[in-house]
């Protein structure tokens, strides 16, 4: 039986020549693992030679498709397990929901596997180390899909911001101002046929099957999702981060709500989580899950504030310093990770495995890791109602066990247990 690592004996290091076609396999496939999907179809030196999913439906879809776009059919994987023995396969490029990536990143990279995996990188903090060692320890290539890291937009605005552009950064905000709708209320039922719902849970706590969870509204429940913070927000969170140029907080508070209507979700559709670092530094992040204004033409984007001025993403990242005085951009910055300016993320990834590079990567796993367990400190402060108090160093709260024991999954079932050895 193929249990947490067994199976996984074998390690490869990829060991083609540049110019050899890159066999991706892409896990995930309902919504953004097609996009995942397409985009290899038309990038050179890729090939999408097998795909994953536990919804039969969407398999033989996506498999058909494929097969159309790019003229050769993939393999098709129900388990992924069995795919990453797959000796043909040079990387995982997953889209499967949060409660999956760690357990599939840290077997891909057991399995001698490169990784591009989705945001947020990790569903709870503990985890996020131990991808971080497996990744270090298997020497792989794992590129975060924190896609505004390779937005030439932001880099700019990264690179203004830290030549000085807006003064000293004190505080810098994230928005996701990204009105939902209610879910409704649905009864548990038996899983439907086409759906694995075992291997759908995998490391996740078991619970009885609802339609609410598959496809996507799983975000919306703590055993599966983040909620919006770390949905759309974790991109917003991650920039934001990148600007102050900090790793994680001494101290942090959350609060919010579900409001404006009754449904089955659990995750706040209103929150604000402020983060405070030792030098007394903010990151403040907020999400608005219904209709609202908009912040100087920001709403699912980044404000930065500095002694001199601010800059919002709204409006291009203008650097203003008075209502109407604005700075001429900068000319000749270092833009963070040059050169290839205009490389996509997906590209980027590539490029790092041709060359065997971490250090191309835009988005490495430690960056990625950080601004996932960001959320993870967020929705505990939330969840418990108070200030907690964090060393960053230790990487756990202060004099706080009620909180620590929330960075960890309470049970994992067998088989799917995040290894403690990597
Ligand atoms: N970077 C971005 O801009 C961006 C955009 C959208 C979503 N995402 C991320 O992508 C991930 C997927 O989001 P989504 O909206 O596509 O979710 P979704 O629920 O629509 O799709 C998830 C897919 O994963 C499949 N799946 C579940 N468990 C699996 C397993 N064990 N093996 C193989 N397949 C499995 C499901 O059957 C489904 O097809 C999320 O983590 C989300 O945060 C990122």
């Amino acid at each position: 039986m193929l249990g947490a690592t067994a199976g996984l004996t074998f390690l490869r290091s990829w060991s083609h020549s540049p110019n050899d076609t890159i066999n991706v396999a892409v896990v995930g496939l309902n919504g953004q693992g097609w996009g995942h999907t397409r985009t290899y179809i038309q990038l050179e030196g890729v090939r999408v030679a097998a795909l994953c999913d536990v919804d039969a439906r969407i398999l033989a879809q996506r498999g058909a498709q494929v097969e159309q776009l790019q003229g050769t059919r993939p393999k098709l994987y129900e388990d992924y397990r069995q795919l990453l023995e797959d000796k043909e396969i040079d990387a995982v490029s997953i889209a499967t929901p949060n409660h999956w990536h760690a357990m599939m990143t840290i077997w891909a990279c057991q399995a001698g596997k490169d990784v591009y995996v989705e945001k947020p990188v990790c569903w709870s903090f503990h985890e996020g180390e131990k991808v971080v060692e497996a990744v270090r320890k298997y020497n792989r290539i794992v590129q975060g899909g924190h896609q505004f890291r390779s937005d030439l937009t932001t880099r700019h605005a990264v690179a203004r911001v830290h030549a000085g552009e807006i003064g000293e950064v004190y505080m810098s905000r994230g928005l996701c101002y990204k009105p939902r709708g209610p879910i409704g209320i649905q009864k548990d039922t038996d899983p439907p046929a086409w759906l694995n719902w075992e291997l759908w849970q995998g490391p996740a706590e078991r619970r009885p099957f609802n339609p609410n969870y598959v496809h996507y509204n799983w975000h919306w429940f703590w055993n599966y999702g983040n909620g919006d913070i770390g949905n759309q927000g974790v991109h917003q969170l991650d920039v934001a981060r990148w600007f102050l140029n900090k790793g994680l907080p001494v101290r942090v508070h959350s609060t919010g709500g579900r409001y404006g209507y009754q449904d089955q979700g659990e995750t706040p559709n209103t929150q604000i989580a402020t983060f405070e670092y030792e030098d007394g530094k903010l990151l403040v992040f907020e999400v608005r899950g219904l209709f609202t204004n908009d912040e100087q033409g920001a709403k699912i984007g980044n404000l930065v504030y500095g002694s001199l001025g601010y800059m919002s993403s709204g409006d291009g990242y203008k650097a203003r310093r008075a209502p109407n005085e604005e700075l001429p951009p900068r000319d000749g910055l270092n833009l963070p990770n040059p050169p290839a300016e205009a490389e996509s993320h997906y590209a980027n990834f590539l490029r790092a495995m041709r060359a065997r590079d971490p250090k191309i990567l835009r988005c490495p796993i430690e960056e990625a890791v950080i601004s996932a367990q960001m959320v993870c400190l967020a929705n505990t402060a939330y969840r418990l109602g108070r200030v907690l108090q964090f060393d960053p160093a230790r990487k756990q709260f202060i004099n706080d066990r009620e909180a620590n024991s929330m960075l960890r999954r309470a049970r994992m079932p067998k088989g799917f247990e995040i290894p403690e050895r990597v």
